[in-house]
């Protein structure tokens, strides 16, 4: 199967499973149960759009972002990356609390780990805006696979 046509199906089976999932949560009164499937169900449909792009960056004509148009966007990003490391901050001092339910530190395990990938992905952003690099240089899969690789690593 050409590479174009797998990114289209995976990106179809990741929309229809973060759907199906949202419906699940529904039915769900518990409410951490709930919020961890919703959670699964959005990053599910993030993960739809994600491949949806990698089909995008198969095209050969990919627009480029005008010089003046690239600084704005990266100079806005500081802001987002400042953030970032600032809600990380915050919620590992939540997670130094000893009185934690086992459910509370789930949840704030979860934002940790998404905000740290968040933080990453922004800064790799940044770093290609700034040196204007294409991102059909394979930045976009080396943000994707490293980052999710070491952030996703248990423990
Ligand atoms: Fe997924
Ligand atoms: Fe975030």
């Amino acid at each position: 199967m050409p590479r174009s046509e797998l990114y289209s199906e995976m990106s179809v089976v990741e929309e229809e499973y973060s759907k199906r999932l949202a419906g699940l949560a529904d039915e769900t009164r518990n409410p951490a149960i709930k919020a961890v499937m919703l959670a699964v169900s959005t990053d599910s449909l993030k993960h739809s759009r994600l491949y949806r792009t990698l089909g995008e960056l198969l095209s050969p004509s990919l627009p480029l972002i005008p010089e003046e148009q690239a600084e704005r966007i990266a100079e806005e990003i500081k802001h987002h990356i400042e953030t970032e490391a600032e809600m990380i901050r915050r919620v590992e001092e939540l997670l130094k609390e000893e009185d934690l339910s086992r459910a509370e530190r789930f949840i704030l395990e979860l934002i940790l780990r998404d905000e740290k990938l968040h933080h990453a992905a922004l800064r790799r952003i940044h770093e290609i805006l700034v040196k204007r690099e294409t991102l059909t240089e394979s930045a976009l899969w080396d943000m994707i696979w490293k980052d999710t690789a070491f952030h996703g690593a248990p423990g």
